[in-house]
């Protein structure tokens, strides 16, 4: 696990970017699985303008999203797919047919669970997946309890994860209980994984991620496991790791 540590938030956005925009332009037709949150913003901003100056070309690009909340459409602000069109698709250049974001609406989010990781196996896999992370130790919405998911499932949010969501919506009371993520093992199959953090509130979920015991407790820590991750934190999110 490669760990550089950003002065802060705009400094990981700016080093999140560019570890993108290098890996696209070494690999143009790149499969990229994306992700939501407050963290990525930045970044994805960091992009489009990294777009504009002609440093990257998306024309290539097919991206899998990680999640989406169960019940919200596509056009519902608070949606995944909507945050992805509104932070990035709309402002590069690419094709928005080949951007896949779990069907919130599905009326059998079961079948549309297997389809999506169908569809993630027949594109070759993801090649570079971006992570956020929960306070609470979760990646995408796989969070922390007795077992973990394999593939794409529906799953219930846990009751800090809606209470941190809160924060976007009107009130605590339209945050979906229930999301589509892919799972623990989609996530692990990813060719490399890029995660970001900032801020005090995610330090021990850092300190986990990088050096705590692997445990379902602590979905994130699974990525011990994984050959390939580069997690770009600042330096209130490094607060917790032991240097040595
Ligand atoms: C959300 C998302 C995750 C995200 C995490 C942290 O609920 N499902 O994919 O990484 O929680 O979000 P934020 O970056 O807004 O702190």
């Amino acid at each position: 696990m490669k760990i550089i540590i950003a002065k802060n938030y705009d400094e990981m956005s700016e080093i999140a970017a560019r570890e993108i925009a290098d890996f696209i332009n070494n690999k143009p037709d790149a499969v990229l699985g994306l992700a939501t949150g407050g963290t990525p913003a930045g970044m994805y901003k960091e992009l489009i303008k990294l777009y504009k100056e002609g440093k990257v070309d998306f024309s290539k690009i097919t991206s899998v999203n990680l999640d989406e909340y169960v019940g919200l459409s596509g056009e519902h602000e608070q949606s995944y797919r909507y945050f992805m069109d509104d932070n990035l698709f709309n402002h590069v250049n690419i094709d928005k047919s080949k951007t896949f974001v779990p069907n919130g609406l599905a009326e059998d989010i079961d079948a549309s669970c297997r389809e999506y990781d169908q569809r993630i196996s027949e594109l070759g896999g993801v090649d570079l997946q971006l992570l956020g992370i929960g306070g609470n130790g979760h990646i995408g919405f796989n969070e922390p309890a007795e077992y973990l998911y394999q593939g794409t499932h529906q799953t219930e949010l846990a009751e800090s994860t809606i209470e941190a969501n809160a924060r976007f919506f009107d009130s605590i009371d339209e945050v979906p209980k229930k999301a589509i993520t892919m799972g623990i093992g989609g996530i692990m199959k990813s060719k490399k994984i890029l995660l970001l953090a900032s801020g005090e509130n995610k330090a021990e979920a850092v300190a986990q991620l990088v050096s705590g015991k692997i445990s379902t407790k602590a979905p994130a820590s699974m990525l011990q496991m994984h050959g390939d991750v580069v997690v770009v934190i600042d330096e209130a999110a490094a607060k917790f790791i032991k240097r040595a």
